[in-house]
């Protein structure tokens, strides 16, 4: 009976009573030794029962821990969480995702399928990704959904730890021609992402923003200090006012936020509407290449593995900082170049020369954008390391592969 006796009454000697014979103490220091082992392997089980439920599902139940570890061959990595990323289907955020899946994070994606370019083209973008995630067995779910509806989401699947607001109507020129437009999708659906943030309990977000909101009268290289008061086009104006709301709602409910303003963004599966995409494709085909103004005006272009490292960058910083925090960053390549010279990099890259059809500049273009990247550099870890004579060379070679079996 003394045998069962619990462990620490085991080990005080007693004062009064019948004397315990000194092979049972032995024997009761064995069983003791066996329960201890018997308790830790049940604790281990339970552990790694909710690993495993962890992985599979992508259930954080535990929460991201600090430091790499192994149970049982699963890799637990630090910082990993349930990530909602909207505009999934989009060029920026289709790239994000599988860094974000890369680093075994779990990811909710939406998209309403904008029509502002083809429907197919996001289609193969999400196929992409859902082959990933299958082959690495990672966590990707996908819900066609417009910002508006995200309270349905809530019954849909688990609350994210951080959202990723990438979706947007994108494009300078078409926000002029419907400017309603772009405040419902922009603002309107900025604030419904904060709104979903603020009910979900989901304190981290970044907000996908752009240079446009400098206009033409911030001194270059834009810093993220500048006033920002006078954007030049709608869509500007949009993104402008989503990080106003942004700093609002850290202020109001303690949330962390990075409002990330991103310039000029090219690479694979880049939208059709953006220059690079468009010259080149016009070029490809000997067809007439748009081209406005003398072809002074100047591009920050970034590469999308760069911009995709600033986000992942901004996750992990977003993560440690203390709460009620808005900060802007610029993610840029941090170097200007011209359109005459864009022009010439692509013709060198395909090995054909473009017929220019010279008309005047635009409304709503800027004269130039150039992105200081000092602060993102020091807070951030940022540093763009794609130069854009390397860039357009695999953007063009990636073109070229995707439209020889077309
Ligand atoms: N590409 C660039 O050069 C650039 C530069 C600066 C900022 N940005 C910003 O980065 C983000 C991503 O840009 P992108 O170039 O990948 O554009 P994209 O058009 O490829 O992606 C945006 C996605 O958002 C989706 N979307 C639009 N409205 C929606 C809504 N109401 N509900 C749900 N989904 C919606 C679209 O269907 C699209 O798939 C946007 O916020 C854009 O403003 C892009």
């Amino acid at each position: 009976m003394a045998v069962y006796t619990p462990v620490i009454a085991t080990w005080v000697p007693q004062a009064t009573g019948p004397k315990i014979p000194s092979y049972l103490y032995v024997i009761k220091g064995f069983y003791t030794i066996f329960a201890l082992r018997r308790t830790t392997l049940f604790l281990e089980e339970v552990l790694y029962s909710c690993l495993l439920i962890r992985q599979l599902k992508g259930w954080d139940l535990i929460g991201p821990p600090k430091r790499n570890w192994h149970l049982r061959g699963i890799h637990v990595k630090p910082n990993l969480m349930r990530v909602l990323v909207t505009g999934a289907a989009g060029f920026i955020a289709s790239h994000l995702v599988r860094g974000l899946l890369e680093e075994g994070n779990s990811v909710v994606g939406i998209d309403n399928f904008d029509p502002f370019y083809s429907r197919t083209i996001k289609e193969r973008n999400l196929q992409e990704l859902q082959g990933f995630a299958k082959a690495k067995h990672a966590n990707f779910e996908f819900y066609e959904m417009d910002l508006a509806s995200l309270p349905a989401l809530q019954k849909a699947t688990q609350a994210p730890n951080l959202v990723i607001h990438l979706a947007a109507k994108a494009g300078v020129r078409p926000s002029i021609e419907d400017p309603l437009a772009y405040v419902q999708a922009n603002v309107a659906g900025t604030l419904s992402v904060l709104e979903f943030c603020r009910t979900n309990g989901v304190d981290q977000l970044l907000f996908g923003s752009s240079s446009s909101v400098y206009g033409n009268d911030s001194k270059a290289p834009f810093r993220e200090d500048a006033g920002a008061v006078q954007p030049i086009s709608p869509y500007g104006a949009t993104k402008r006012s989503g990080e106003l709301f942004c700093s609002t709602y850290a202020n109001l409910y303690g949330m962390r936020i990075a409002s990330l303003r991103f310039f000029t963004v090219y690479g694979p599966r880049q939208r059709p509407d953006l220059a690079i995409h468009k010259f080149t494709r016009l070029i490809q085909e000997n067809k007439p290449v748009p081209f406005f103004g003398d072809g002074s005006t100047a591009r920050d272009y970034t590469e999308v593995r760069d911009i995709v490292s600033g986000i992942l960058k901004a996750k992990t910083w977003i993560q440690d900082s203390p709460r009620a925090t808005h900060e802007i960053f610029n993610l840029g390549g941090s170097r200007t170049t011209t359109l005459l010279r864009l022009v010439e990099l692509i013709e060198g890259a395909l090995g054909q020369s473009a017929i220019l059809d010279r008309r005047p500049g635009q409304a709503g273009d800027v004269e130039l954008t150039y992105a200081d990247v000092t602060k993102a550099g020091k807070i951030l870890g940022y540093h763009p390391s794609i130069g854009i004579e390397e860039g357009i060379h695999s953007f063009c070679q990636n073109y070229l592969k995707d439209h020889s079996n077309t």
